[in-house]
């Protein structure tokens, strides 16, 4: 299913093919891997959706329970809106973050991408990039969609260059999107188009 077959040159996106192992994991040059998220990650993303900090990037406002948490997991594999992947480190394979496309909109062949680098001693060492990378290749080589795009907080200077980082570009501002404890806050919207 998840068979890669590059067709154009044109771009990063359809030329650099995906590196993918048996289990069906893709990785990249730097060991950055993505692999179908599985039970084994669930306690470690529960303790990063419910960090305060995250949650509130995350646009999460309430605590997620155990129950909660498996019954959404439970969900997930049937879900065609939604595409979700563990972002892990190096050849120990080590979970980082989570990674995935939410609202896959198959008329239009677009979705939206989400990521949380969880791990606190892992920010700001290129996972976030490499991981948004290689999740447009997957979005772009494989499901064939055209564009990928994201919500990024004005205040989320490092969500928005690693975005840019990685081949999008500011489609707009949307000005008091998110109400956040009682204060009105703006969100670019960033996007990358597949033979961009
Ligand atoms: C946003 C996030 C995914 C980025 O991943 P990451 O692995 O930390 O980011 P990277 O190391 O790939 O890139 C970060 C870049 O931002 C830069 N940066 C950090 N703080 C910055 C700031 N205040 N202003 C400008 N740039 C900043 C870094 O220097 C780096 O750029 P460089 O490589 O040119 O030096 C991760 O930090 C995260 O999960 N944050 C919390 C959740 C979140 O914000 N999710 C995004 C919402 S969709």
């Amino acid at each position: 299913m998840w068979k890669l077959k590059s067709t154009s040159r044109r771009s990063e996106s359809t030329s650099v093919p995906i590196l993918q192992d048996v289990s069906g994991r893709f990785t990249d040059k730097r060991h950055i891997s993505l692999s179908a998220f599985g039970r084994k990650h669930l306690n470690r993303s529960r303790a990063w959706f419910n960090e305060p900090r995250l949650a509130r990037l995350l646009g999460r406002t309430k605590t997620i329970s155990v129950r909660e948490h498996q019954q959404w997991f439970s969900e997930l594999a049937h879900r065609q809106d939604c595409r979700y992947f563990a972002i892990e480190s190096g050849k120990s394979l080590r979970h980082v973050g989570n990674v995935w496309l939410w609202a896959i909109d198959a008329s239009n062949r677009k979705a939206e991408l989400r990521i949380v680098i969880g791990e606190k001693d892992c920010v700001e060492q290129g996972i976030g990039t490499a991981a948004i990378k290689l999740l447009c290749r997957y979005a772009f080589n494989i499901m064939k969609l055209h564009k990928v795009y994201s919500y990024v907080h004005v205040t989320n200077r490092r969500a928005r260059r690693a975005f840019e980082k990685a081949g999008f570009a500011v489609d707009g501002l949307l000005r008091d999107d998110r109400c956040i404890r009682g204060r009105f806050v703006s969100v670019h919207m960033l996007s990358r188009i597949s033979h961009a």
